[in-house]
């Protein structure tokens, strides 16, 4: 439980300072930080604060969306995890750690809530604000690798969008690094992700973008396309880029 006090206190005194690159950056290793303390304390499952308020992403993600988003949909995720205590979750590894272990045989209902917890939470510390709209661009060795796996970021963007849009129901886009080194885009369906020993790609994740329509519907109704081209205003290039040199 000290660990979890320290992270409330943590995050507290972060959201006096205000909102800079530097500091999502922070949030983000506190929110894998606190994935982790739970799973050492044997805590139920909780919501990880936000890096920024409900309304900080607009005017690409509405304030409305986001704390619905938030609060129904992945507060729906917690709820259900911990309804599920006495399954049989390893509560001794990380959330990584725990969606490693998932394949066909993991009962469903833990499949899709500890997806849904586990990829809500990378999510959020993966978005900043971006009031002003300056050009929004990777960095560091992560740019240099998408430089030469797919050329040009730009030829990166069309592709990783293409897959997104192009995604049947519900589901993930993701960039990640695959067992060779190679950064490849994969599409996971409803809540899974690339660490679960479900799909043909699995590997380290740098990149998600959630593509279920309660993601976007209240603003851009079946404009999927909308969606994906004002997210990418908005990812935290630098969480990315930690990601990536971990
Ligand atoms: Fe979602």
């Amino acid at each position: 439980m000290s660990n979890r006090r320290d992270f409330l206190k943590k995050s507290s005194l972060l959201g006096l300072v205000g909102l800079t690159s530097n500091l999502i950056s922070n949030n983000q290793l506190n929110a894998i930080e606190s994935l982790g303390n739970q799973a050492q304390t044997n805590d139920a499952f909780t919501l990880t604060k936000l890096p920024y308020s409900y309304g900080a992403l607009e005017p690409y993600f509405d304030k409305q969306t986001m704390e619905i988003h938030y609060t129904k949909h992945h507060q729906g995720y917690v709820d259900k995890l911990n309804a599920l205590k006495s399954t049989n979750i390893d509560y001794a590894s990380t959330d990584e750690i725990k969606c490693t272990h998932i394949d066909k045989s993991t009962a469903v209902a833990v499949r899709n809530n500890l997806g849904g917890h586990f990829n809500h939470t990378l999510f959020w510390t993966l978005l900043k604000p971006n009031p002003l709209g300056i050009a929004n661009k990777p960095i560091g060795k992560l740019n240099n690798a998408i430089n030469a796996n797919f050329k040009t970021f730009d030829e990166f963007k069309i592709e990783f969008s293409d897959k997104a849009l192009k995604l049947f129901g519900s589901g993930w886009c993701w960039l990640i690094v695959n067992d060779k080194g190679v950064l490849k885009i994969v599409t996971t369906p409803n809540q899974d992700n690339p660490l679960m020993q479900l799909g043909d790609e699995r590997g380290k994740l740098i990149l998600g973008l959630d593509v279920w329509e309660h993601a976007y519907y209240l603003k851009h109704q079946n404009k999927r396309k909308d969606y994906i081209e004002a997210w990418w205003n908005i990812i935290n290039w630098d969480g990315c880029e930690e990601l990536f040199s971990k």
